[in-house]
């Protein structure tokens, strides 16, 4: 199964896309994940990309449609894919298509999370994440044993340079602009599934466990 997350920062793509692909047998790729990876290991890509990560703008969609088709066409993709953060164009979703049409693995589901902006922006300013094993807390909703440390590894939690809230201001502005008109692009293609991802953690998962499913 090939899946797609779509929805707004903060929305819980990251969250729910661990349980989803761990469910599913899927390969979870996060182009968010991949580009901090990328500007980590200080390669040509990842100083490229910082400037528009650290202002909410989005990286130019050639830079990433490669990136992403890179790993989509890794041995360890051919079970299925979940992609969390790309297509967020309408320029990347006609991409994608064109190349995955050309592979014939379509895509099988977009999963789309509704949040409003007051919600989202409550939950990204208290996010925390684990380096190490990339696992997400958010101070209120679902807190770490011991403050600042992830309760499976040890290691001291982060937080995002982009969840500063003037920078959240600004990647929800280009969500609206750019990403939001792919709910039609999908819907158009009878491949959307809306999910209301206000809820708690366990039953935003459980609803999109049965999106999936169909
Ligand atoms: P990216 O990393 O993709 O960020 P994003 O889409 O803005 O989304 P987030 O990762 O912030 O949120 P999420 O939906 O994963 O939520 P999470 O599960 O963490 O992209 C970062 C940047 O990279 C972009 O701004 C852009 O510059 C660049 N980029 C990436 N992809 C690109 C592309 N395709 N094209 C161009 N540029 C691209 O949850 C958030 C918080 O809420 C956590 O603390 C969590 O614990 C909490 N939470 C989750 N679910 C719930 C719940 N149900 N109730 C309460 N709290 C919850
Ligand atoms: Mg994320």
């Amino acid at each position: 199964m090939n899946v797609v997350l779509l929805g707004p920062p903060g929305a819980g793509k990251g969250t729910q896309a661990t349980k989803i692909s761990r469910e599913f047998g899927l390969v979870h790729l996060s182009s968010g994940d991949i580009l901090r990876a990328e500007r980590k290991a200080k390669t040509a890509l990842g100083r490229q990309a910082q400037d528009y990560m650290d202002r909410g703008a989005l990286v130019p969609d050639d830079l990433i449609l490669s990136m992403m088709m890179d790993h989509i066409a890794r041995p360890d993709a051919t079970n299925g894919f979940l992609l969390d953060g790309f297509p967020r164009t309408l320029a990347q979703a006609e991409g994608l298509d064109a190349r995955l049409a050309e592979s014939g693995r379509p895509l099988d589901v977009v999963v789309n999370m509704e949040v409003d902006d007051a919600d989202v922006t409550r939950r990204l300013t208290g996010r925390w994440s684990c380096p190490t094993d990339g696992r997400i807390y958010q101070e209120m909703y679902s807190p770490p044993k011991a403050a600042g440390v992830c309760d499976d590894c040890g290691s001291r939690l982060t937080r995002r340079q982009d969840d500063e809230p003037e920078v959240v201001t600004q990647r929800l502005s280009t969500y609206h602009q750019q990403t939001k008109p792919l709910v039609d692009y999908y819907s158009h293609r009878g491949l959307l599934k809306r999910v209301d991802a206000s809820g708690t953690v366990e039953d935003v998962g459980a609803a999109m466990v049965r999106a999936c499913r169909g």
